[in-house]
């Protein structure tokens, strides 16, 4: 029998390519304002996981062996919701064994100290970064056998992400679009992170894990690569740029090192150019 594998945000964009590609699962996935999906193979429970009364009907009807958290990222506004969420399936997971790999990001650190290991203190400089660290903390404290993944920008090469939709749109204009040449991730494409995730869902492994792509990429060198990936010409409009000159905040340099993770599991890290390679071959 497979195991049964709940994905929390099945309509985000991680989530929906998790469910996609949990063919070795029988997998549900939650929905919150999101009112319907379909995916062969896939059940899917509408619910809001802040709610306590929520969160124990869903797992009574589901019965996951193991759940991937991925809902509740910086997109809804509600950033108490990632905090609250996160408590009610480690607690929950915890009274009902169920293995919880519970998603978290680069940005629990301040950009100062990269590249950052499993090791490294977090020291988050914005609310989104503060509320991961939190619910990192809430997790680990309330269920310790739990996996927690931090993961860089995540985009996508068949269909173009949030913010590659963004900036092929700002082609279309001749608003000043400005990709900081100082700030740097570890993107990874989404689809070799769900494999990693769903490899990571066979194991029974607790603790911080940091998966993330194997290459070190400014948001300038991303978004002219991923423009290229996607046929559309950058225009002038389009110039690299520093966080000083924009004024912002922002954490400058966010390398992850993932090399525990390029020990534990057999899914390759892959690079921009390499899963580029793969997608065209
Ligand atoms: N995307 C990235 O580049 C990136 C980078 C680093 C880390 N991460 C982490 O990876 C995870 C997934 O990110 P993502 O980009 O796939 O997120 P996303 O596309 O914004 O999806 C988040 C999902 O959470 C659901 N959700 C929000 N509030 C909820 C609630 N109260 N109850 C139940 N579901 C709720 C939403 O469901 P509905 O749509 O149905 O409302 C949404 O589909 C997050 O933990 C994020 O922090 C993402």
């Amino acid at each position: 029998m497979k195991p049964r594998l709940l994905v929390t945000g099945g309509a985000g964009f991680l989530g929906k390519h998790l469910l996609q590609r949990a063919l070795e699962f029988t997998a549900t996935g939650t929905l919150h304002r999101t009112a319907a999906m379909a995916i062969p193979s896939v059940m899917f429970h509408v619910c809001d996981l802040q709610q306590p009364q929520d969160v124990r009907i869903l797992l009574d009807r589901v019965k996951p062996d193991i759940i991937i958290h991925t809902a509740c990222s910086d997109q809804s506004g509600d950033l108490a919701a990632i905090t609250s969420a996160a408590g009610l399936l480690a607690q929950q997971s915890a009274e009902r064994h169920i293995h919880l790999i519970h998603l978290s990001t680069d940005q629990v650190f301040d950009g100062t100290a990269a590249p950052y290991a499993e090791a490294s203190a977090p020291c988050p400089i914005h609310p989104y970064g503060e509320a991961k660290t939190q619910a990192e903390a809430l997790v680990r404290s309330l269920n310790p056998d739990a996996a927690i993944v931090r993961t860089s920008l995540l985009y996508d090469l068949h269909s173009p992400d949030r913010q590659t939709i963004r900036l092929i749109e700002a082609t279309a204009s001749i608003a000043p679009c400005a990709l900081f040449i100082d700030e740097w991730r570890s993107p990874i494409w989404v689809e070799n992170f769900a494999d990693c995730l769903l490899e990571l869902a066979t194991k029974d492994l607790s603790g911080l894990l940091h998966i993330a792509g194997p290459q070190a990429l400014n948001r300038w060198e991303l978004g002219m690569e991923l423009l290229e990936h996607f046929g559309t010409p950058a225009t002038p409009n389009i110039q690299p740029g520093t966080i000083q000159e924009s004024g912002l905040i922002r954490p400058p340099n966010l390398t992850l090192d993932s090399s525990c993770a390029q020990h534990l599991l057999h899914t390759p890290l892959l690079s921009l150019r390499t899963a580029r390679e793969q997608v065209t071959r």
